[in-house]
């Protein structure tokens, strides 16, 4: 299969438009040697962005039912870009349907409906990806081949955060991310999910933690003066954990963190050396080596360019900054990937499962105030 047929749901959002662009527009970077993405459907819940939808992928089927598009056997690809209280049963119904399943984060409300769809798509060979594009910024793939090729060492300590302050005004509008119905466990797998995965992707899996949610702001107003809403679900987090390899984490995220619009990060301290990021530079790495001579020695900022095969797809020269957007396009290009040749991707279901496993760690931990083991095996 060179040309993989694609229904993106939840067309309209923000999402939905960023991952329809990504699909249309990875060949001019990526090229074609590893198949193409056809967008055959375009799901959205509003009738009247119908031909706003339609415009924007010519000769694709415009649905208001998710369930046309998982029943559609010209379908190839699921991509789920709808609030997070539908993933698990739209992916569910994917896999069952025998379709390959790109998901958006978090990938479930539980870790148990994850492990479900991470055992369906095992069982049935199909394809599948949980949305953590930030962490598909080719500085992380430097900052993993330093320390997989151990030049800091053992890793001692992982600090990470996300913050931003969509919520931190009392006076700003209720959402649905605000809303426990639709998005359960709140900044955790909204944003914690995130922080998690780089936490995977340069760590490894979390054995251990203890977490504390709060609600800053219990009532919000709905959008146009509306009624009152109870938030329902947390703010901000804060945690400690311990990995598998005995390294030990301390991590917070936030959606109130007044005057931070976007704030993503982390600091990796090892027994030889220690790797620094900050969103605030996207693409620079801050590296400090012991094997420095004494008086030589400080953190050196390594830029990531041409020299990194993901950034060298988009730009010839160095500094030119690779955004968001970029890592998205590099996102569904692994996904095309992966579905026409086979080869596993990072992050699956599998992965998606383990940071459900951690989402459901800080709510319990939270909820109880104590420790709490997570299950690896
Ligand atoms: N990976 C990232 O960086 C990132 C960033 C933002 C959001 N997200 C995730 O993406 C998902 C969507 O978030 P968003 O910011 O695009 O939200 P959004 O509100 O902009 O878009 C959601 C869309 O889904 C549509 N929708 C809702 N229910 C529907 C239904 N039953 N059938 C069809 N369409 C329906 C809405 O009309 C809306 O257009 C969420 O799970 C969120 O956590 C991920």
């Amino acid at each position: 299969m060179s040309e993989v047929r694609v229904a993106v749901l939840g067309a309209g959002g923000w999402m939905g438009r960023v991952h329809t662009m990504a699909f249309q527009t990875f060949p001019h970077f990526m090229g074609t040697d590893h198949g193409t993405a056809r967008i055959v459907a375009l799901v959205g819940s509003s009738p009247e962005r119908a031909a706003d939808l339609a415009g924007r992928a010519p000769g694709a089927r415009i649905l208001s039912d998710w369930r046309e598009a998982v029943a559609d056997p010209g379908v190839d690809l699921i991509d789920i870009c709808l609030p997070d209280s539908l993933h698990h049963q739209v992916a569910r119904a994917a896999l069952l349907a025998g379709k390959h399943v790109y998901c958006e984060k978090p990938l479930a409300d539980t870790a148990a409906e994850a492990r479900e769809l991470a055992d369906l798509a095992r069982e049935r060979g199909l394809i599948t990806r949980v949305a953590h594009g930030f962490v598909r910024n080719p500085v992380h793939d430097l900052a993993r081949e330093i320390i997989e090729s151990g030049e800091i060492g053992e890793i001692r300590l992982f600090k990470g955060c996300q913050h931003i302050d969509v919520l931190a005004d009392p006076a700003a509008p209720f959402m649905w991310r605000a809303d426990a119905a639709l998005a359960p466990t709140g900044i955790v797998g909204d944003t914690g999910s995130h922080v998690f995965s780089f936490m995977h992707f340069l760590v490894g899996r979390v054995a251990s933690l203890v977490a504390d949610n709060m609600i800053v702001t219990p009532r919000r107003q709905r959008e146009g003066g509306g009624d009152w809403a109870e938030v329902t679900n947390t703010d901000a987090t804060h945690l400690m954990c311990r990995f598998e390899n005995g390294a030990a984490g301390i991590v917070d995220f936030s959606r109130v963190a007044t005057g931070r619009k976007f704030r993503q990060g982390y600091e990796i301290y090892g027994t030889k050396g220690s790797l620094v990021y900050d969103y605030d530079q996207v693409n620079r790495l801050r590296h400090y080596s012991g094997d420095d001579r004494p008086g030589r020695r400080g953190f050196r900022e390594i830029d990531v360019g041409p020299e990194h095969p993901t950034y060298r797809a988009f730009l010839p020269l160095p500094n030119l900054a690779l955004g968001y957007n970029e890592t998205k396009i590099i996102e569904a290009a692994e996904v095309i990937r992966s579905i026409t040749t086979g080869r596993p991707m990072w992050p699956d279901f599998e992965v998606g499962h383990h940071i459900c496993q951690i989402v459901d760690a800080c709510m319990d931990s939270a909820r109880r105030r104590s420790w709490v083991d997570i299950d690896l095996h």
